[in-house]
């Protein structure tokens, strides 16, 4: 394959801060498919969401009201709903993020709820009431996941509860009908059914907005949190594990946390928050240069390098790997000053840039299948890197949606290894394209990302163990402008359209615009 770098020169000047041999971007690219021994499955779980009580995330995003004009289903937004479906969306995590750690449950169930203090509120610009109607509690939450069919996935407060409250709320929402009194309770107000949520966050971020403790103090509240769990379903709980993005220490957190945990049960799943974090920066997100353009992409693939050291920390106390990631905070965040609306805070233009650092995200979740339970966006709807926009009755599918429309013939797939060389043994650096493949009875799926923004590039997938490829199928999402938004005017500017694969003896052949991301599948014979 010939390795000859193709950027131009204005790009690699407008590049030179980056270090040098971070960007081995190709002229062409040949990549191999290891069909004989496929790998892990490939967790629809990797594809999951996260929606908090923050801005404009619940309150107009998901929950419109019974009144309301807007379209609804019980008050949630029918269009999120259908989207959300549309997408197969595999979980929901709820109901924060940092609010978590301040809320409590039964300010969220019955007739008359109050009005609360929402850990949001203080980064409201004056004159803005963020305080919390609790309009959107457990049983709507639960409603949610219902229509969507999606598994729910509740984060509960470490930092300002206490074990009772937790096993309360667990109780409440678990216990079969007619056996204890929360669960009449939990009856009296609409659902007699179990809820039988199995996915608990035990705290989130607890070295800083869930209680800025040290890990092993941590560590001691984790076990008393987990210890009279009342396990009316086999839990999947998930401790709180470090800030990926942070350069200093954080894996310290996680030896402080696994040596706290010495001779007890590991936890099943371990957080990891990996933004790609621009807020110390000066770049923007809906207006950039191409230096911003690879400083993002480069930010964002540094998530494998994390993954790989954070297991391996791990793997020095929990031999077997019992303890999975849950990823459960990703995405591109830009710093404040583009919101949508004020009081909408945290939300910011996603642009194509966002939606192939999507595609690289996602190539690494499913490279590292057999580390990770689950992954959980940040967050779906009027936030940082979200897949729809909703305001009133406007409502948008940002450029991030349709990569993860693209991506989700994966879910459930096995894992294909990928022999790659312009990204095998390069764990830190932006490699010239970015691949991964599964497969699902006869249909294999292949995603790729070219990053470059100067050139195209002519990719060429071999099929090992004499595999014949047929009915091949393409899709792309680009676009001629690098800053492609979709917005409430424009809100088709960048979707993926069908594009063109060649089907070769052993292979498939097709060429991948610049900056762009792609689909293909075909059926295996
Ligand atoms: O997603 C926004 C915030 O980021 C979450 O509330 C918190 O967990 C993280 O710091």
């Amino acid at each position: 394959m010939n390795r000859r770098t193709f950027l131009k020169a204005s790009t690699a000047a407008a590049i030179g801060t980056l270090a040098a041999g971070s960007l081995a971007l190709a002229a062409d690219a040949g990549i191999e498919l290891t069909l004989g021994e496929l790998g892990a499955v490939i967790s629809p779980h990797l594809y999951g969401h996260f929606i908090e009580h923050l801005g404009g995330v619940i309150y107009d995003g998901v929950w419109v009201g019974r009144n309301s004009k807007i379209p609804n289903i019980d008050g949630i937004r029918k269009q999120f709903v259908d989207d959300m479906k549309r997408l197969g969306a595999p979980n929901l995590r709820w109901p924060g993020g940092c609010f978590a750690d301040g809320y409590h449950w039964r300010d969220g169930i019955g007739k008359t709820r109050p009005r609360t203090y929402n850990f949001w509120q203080s980064r409201m610009p004056k004159g803005l009431d963020a305080t919390e109607t609790n309009q959107f509690g457990i049983h709507e939450f639960m409603n949610l996941c219902r229509l969507i069919g999606a598994e729910p996935y509740v984060a509960a407060n470490v930092g300002s509860s206490t074990p009772q409250e937790f096993h309360d709320w667990v109780s409440y929402c678990n216990a079969p009908a007619g056996t204890l009194t929360l669960a009449e309770e939990r009856g009296a107000n609409g659902d007699k059914q179990p809820f039988n949520i199995r996915y608990w966050g035990v705290g989130n971020e607890s070295w800083g907005c869930g209680g800025t403790m040290r890990p092993e103090e941590y560590a001691t509240l984790y076990r008393k949190f987990v210890t009279q769990f009342p396990a009316y379903v086999e839990p999947f709980l998930v401790a709180t594990g470090p800030r990926g993005h942070s350069t200093d220490g954080d894996i310290g957190w996680t030896t402080g946390f696994f040596e706290g945990m010495r001779g007890y049960r590991p936890p099943d799943g371990f957080s990891i928050h990996y933004y790609t974090d621009l807020r110390s920066t000066t770049v923007k997100a809906a207006d950039f240069n191409p230096a911003e353009w690879y400083e993002v992409l480069l930010r964002g693939v540094r998530l494998e390098k994390v993954l790989q050291d954070h297991w391996n920390e791990i793997g020095k106390f929990d031999l077997t790997h019992r303890t999975k990631f849950v990823v459960d905070e990703w995405g591109v965040w830009y710093k404040p000053g583009e919101e949508l609306t004020p009081s909408y805070i945290l939300s910011q233009p996603i642009t194509l840039r966002d939606a192939v650092h999507t595609g690289l995200s996602f190539d690494i979740f499913n490279r590292h299948a057999e580390k990770i339970a689950m992954a959980n966006v940040a967050q779906t709807v009027n936030c940082i890197h979200s897949l729809f926009f909703a305001e009133g009755d406007r409502f948008v599918r940002t450029p991030v949606y349709y990569v993860f429309e693209m991506y989700r013939a994966h879910m459930g797939a096995r894992q294909v290894s990928v022999r790659n060389p312009a990204q095998d043994g390069n764990v830190t650096g932006l490699a010239g394209l970015s691949a991964s493949a599964s497969l699902k009875d006869r249909r294999l799926t292949v995603t790729l990302t070219n990053p470059a923004l100067d050139a195209s590039l002519p990719v060429r997938i071999r099929l090992s163990s004499g595999a014949r490829a047929q009915d091949a199928k393409g899709q792309v999402l680009t676009h001629q402008d690098m800053r492609a938004t979709n917005n409430f005017t424009a809100p088709e500017e960048v979707k993926p359209v069908a594009h063109p694969v060649k089907i070769l003896g052993n292979g498939l052949e097709l060429t991948l615009p610049k900056h762009s991301v792609a689909l293909i599948q075909c059926e295996l014979s």
